[in-house]
């Protein structure tokens, strides 16, 4: 499966709402990343397409109630499909999803989460953290579950938080931390799958 991504086996695919800085360090580690699906209008794909990579907005129509959960996870995992996705690397992404994408991609979902799981789950951990008056707290590069940041640890790095941090201060050191970790760790699996990959490709020739 060699199109000139970087890896002869590995195909990613970034989930992002947000800044996109995390997107940002994972094109310029010259990952094999051949799609970025959004859930709402972001930076992410505009720097998906200044990297020339294929960008999909599978939008959020709904924050409210009606929210059709299930329905909007089986459009994100065709989405993903679309682009013949291996591995899937959450980088800010604003949606919980359902079962559908743990069932098609179970055990190939990887997220980044600013704190030390299993401190301060969810959406507001930097601000959780911060109210909390922890001393250390860092960031968590993980398999995601169908338990919102709960899945098994693949790495961790402790930050300091500072007396005069506000949330934004200490979230911009934390994402310093994420956006050389989450890159590394991602090229770990990749090599891992690749070295993985090579004796059944040359078996089948
Ligand atoms: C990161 O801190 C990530 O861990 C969290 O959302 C933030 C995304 O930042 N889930 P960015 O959009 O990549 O700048």
């Amino acid at each position: 499966m060699s199109d000139g991504v970087g890896s002869d086996v590995i195909r990613i695919g970034v989930l992002a709402s947000g800044t996109g800085t995390n997107l940002q360090a994972l094109l310029d580690a010259g990952l094999p990343i051949v799609v970025v699906v959004v859930d709402r209008p972001c930076a992410a794909t505009g720097l998906a397409e200044a990297a020339g990579v294929a960008a999909e907005t599978v939008e959020r129509t709904s924050f409210g109630a009606d929210f059709d959960r299930l329905a909007y996870t089986h459009q994100v995992v065709d989405a993903l499909e679309r682009h013949d996705v291996d591995l899937v690397a959450m980088a800010g992404f604003g949606t919980i999803l359902e079962k559908p994408i743990h069932d098609h991609f179970g055990g190939r979902i990887v997220n980044t989460h600013p704190a030390l799981l299993p401190a301060f789950k969810g959406w507001h951990a930097v601000d959780d953290a911060l109210a909390a008056g922890v001393k250390i707290t860092g960031v968590t590069v993980h398999y995601a579950t169908l338990e919102v940041d709960d899945g098994p640890i693949l790495a961790q790095e402790a930050v300091e938080v500072r007396p005069d941090d506000t949330v934004e201060t200490l979230h911009e050191r934390i994402k310093v931390v994420e956006r050389r970790l989450y890159p590394e760790v991602l090229w770990q699996l990749v090599r891992r799958e690749d070295e993985a990959g090579t004796p059944d490709e040359e078996a089948a020739t």
